[in-house]
């Protein structure tokens, strides 16, 4: 697991009178994996993701990391995990941060995606969340947009030892026709704030990686 090679952007900063200061930064590419929370055909929260993946810098190569075949978990299964958990958490080791679009299940997140994270999180010291840069947004016709399920899921991912963005946050109101199909936005300040929140989070990850370059 490793970023692609970074392209380099030149920034020239004026300084003051007649003054220029060239600098460089590195505008790396990264692999991001989403979780959808939700496993409803009808999803709001998958409209979200596909417009999210429209959206999103062309530095992050964002993959669907699915997780509705695995079983119930239950610590029976850490000594020999079965081939649908292994191959879930090698998705996860093979990104270089995750997204959750969940929505709100009674003020928390669904069950589905809290037996995903809690198999992401075991065995015991084989944590696939440790140190991996996450984001969290929802969606949810009613006015808080998963504002509760986010701080749930947030508290869990604390424990996950996950670097979370913690700004911008973003509590997406579902109005019939907002998101389409195929992931296209119809009002344009909802888009572009989308648009904005996964370019805070290309930087938020670069910037975890920049302070904690990874070993492996
Ligand atoms: C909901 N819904 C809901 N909405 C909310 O804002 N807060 C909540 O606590 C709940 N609780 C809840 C529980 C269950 C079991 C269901 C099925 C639904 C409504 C929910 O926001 C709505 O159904 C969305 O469409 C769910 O998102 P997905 O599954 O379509 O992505």
């Amino acid at each position: 697991m490793s970023c692609r090679a970074p392209a380099t952007v030149t920034i020239v900063v004026r300084a003051g009178a007649g003054v220029i200061v060239e600098t460089s930064a590195q505008m790396a590419e990264y692999k991001v994996g989403y979780f959808v929370g939700s496993l409803a055909t009808k999803s709001i929260n998958r409209l979200l993701s596909k417009a999210l993946v429209r959206v999103a810098p062309p530095e992050l190569q964002l993959t669907e990391i699915p997780f509705k075949d695995l079983p119930l978990y239950s610590y029976d299964y850490d000594e020999t995990y079965p081939p649908v958990a292994t191959a879930f958490k090698d998705a996860i080791a093979g990104v270089d941060a995750v997204l959750f679009v969940t929505p709100e299940y009674n003020r928390s997140i669904p069950g589905g995606l809290k037996n995903a994270i809690d198999w992401a999180s075991r065995p015991y010291g084989k944590n696939a969340f440790t140190r991996k840069p996450s984001a969290v947004i929802g969606t949810s016709p009613g006015k808080i947009g998963t504002a509760v399920a986010q701080q749930h899921l947030r508290s869990i991912l604390a424990f996950c030892n996950s670097p979370q963005m913690n700004s911008v946050e973003a509590y997406i109101q579902f109005d019939d026709g907002l998101i389409s199909e195929d992931g296209q936005v119809s009002n344009q300040s909802t888009r572009e704030f989308l648009q904005n929140y996964m370019a805070e989070f290309h930087g938020f990850i670069a910037r975890v990686y920049t302070v904690l370059p990874r070993t492996t």
